[in-house]
């Protein structure tokens, strides 16, 4: 059973505390839209779906919190905590989707009775569905794998990422579950380790056969014949095919191309952005001390400049297929993402 990262429990959200991994497995307990915000900004949750489905969840938690006696009260009450749940975190869509979903629910309902129920009962539907469509990902992402495959992933697509069993890290666990062999290279994705603190925890934690390895030694195990495949998850893909992901992911990907080995994306249809332009897009700047330091040590001089992006843009030009639960859309990426739509 692999670890489920968000869940509604008794009025509450828990979550698994993703900043204390790999040394603890502790669980936090919320009551409040606010302390899920917080937890969105801090990495307690972080991936994609995850903090999609938290978004979700913060806004169930917004609704028992309010004391509105109206449904346009309520509305202006669930609006304010969106906002604050929004402004968490700018790259993945996911967050966006959730939230916007939930909305929606609340707009459609007329009293302040069957908004409170319906917000609730989506956000868990929606949990549960993420767990369903991470199967089917896996599944229509497995046919693309051959047995004693070694798969490179990067960053953190797995059940921590989502609510359980993972997207990129989903499709390695179906691999597996079609009595295919696979062994994993996760990288270690600096500067905040989710590759050594998350990918490779999660993998053994399952029994996976998973090495580590520095971010710089992509371009070794590739050029060494260590690697026969790559895949990722993603926090944004827009219309044209152009995968927003991990910082590092684009370096991985031209380093695949680089050496003909196959570069796969697995991801939901929510996290599609089909309005935006890749230019549209805004890279999450993080803040120095992830950069100047490991954990609590500093490895830097005081003082000394940072760039720290979270998130780096793939070109459809380097990515084999992207794997969602509608199927795999190939080049040319514009028409058969359009396709997986139309088929939605
Ligand atoms: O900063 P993070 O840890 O939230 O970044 C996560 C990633 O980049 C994942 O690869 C992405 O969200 C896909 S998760 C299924």
């Amino acid at each position: 059973m692999s670890l489920k990262t968000v869940e509604w429990k008794n009025n509450k959200v828990v979550m698994i505390d993703q900043t204390k991994l790999p040394n603890e497995l502790v669980f936090v307990e919320y009551d409040d839209f606010n302390q899920v915000a917080d937890a969105i900004r801090l990495l307690i949750v972080r991936g994609a779906p995850a903090i999609g489905v938290s978004g979700a969840f913060g806004l169930a938690l917004a609704v028992l919190q309010s004391h509105a006696t109206t449904k346009d009260e309520l509305i202006s009450d669930l609006e304010k905590a969106k906002k604050i749940l929004f402004e968490t975190r700018p790259t993945a869509v996911n967050l966006a989707w959730g939230l916007e979903k939930i909305m929606d629910v609340a707009k459609e309902k007329n009293s302040v009775d069957e908004i409170r129920n319906s917000i609730i009962d989506t956000a868990k539907k929606m949990a549960e569905e993420d767990v369903q469509i991470n199967k089917t990902i896996g599944k229509n992402g497995s046919e693309l794998f051959d047995n004693n495959d070694t798969i490179m992933t990067h960053c953190n697509a797995g059940a921590l990422a989502t609510v359980a069993y993972g997207t990129a890290l989903g499709v390695i666990r179906a691999i597996k579950e079609s009595g295919k062999n696979v062994k994993v290279i996760a990288t270690e994705t600096r500067p905040v380790q989710q590759g050594s603190r998350l990918t490779a925890f999660e993998l053994k934690h399952d029994g996976f056969d998973v090495s580590l390895i520095p971010d710089t030694a992509v371009g070794y195990t590739m050029a060494n014949g260590l690697v026969n495949k790559v895949i990722v998850g993603a926090d944004r893909i827009v219309k044209t095919g152009h995968v927003f992901n991990k910082i590092g992911t684009y370096q991985v990907a031209t380093m695949a191309k680089q050496h003909g080995i196959p570069f796969y994306v697995a991801a939901p249809l929510s996290s599609f952005d089909m309005k935006s332009n890749p230019e549209d897009v805004i890279i999450e700047q993080r803040k120095a001390s992830e950069v100047t330091g490991i954990g609590d040590k500093k490895t830097a001089p005081e003082g000394i400049n940072v760039i720290n992006p979270a998130f780096d843009m793939t070109p459809p030009e380097l990515i084999s297929g992207i794997i969602t639960e509608k199927g795999v859309a190939k080049a040319p990426f514009e028409e058969s993402i359009k396709k997986l739509f139309e088929a939605n």
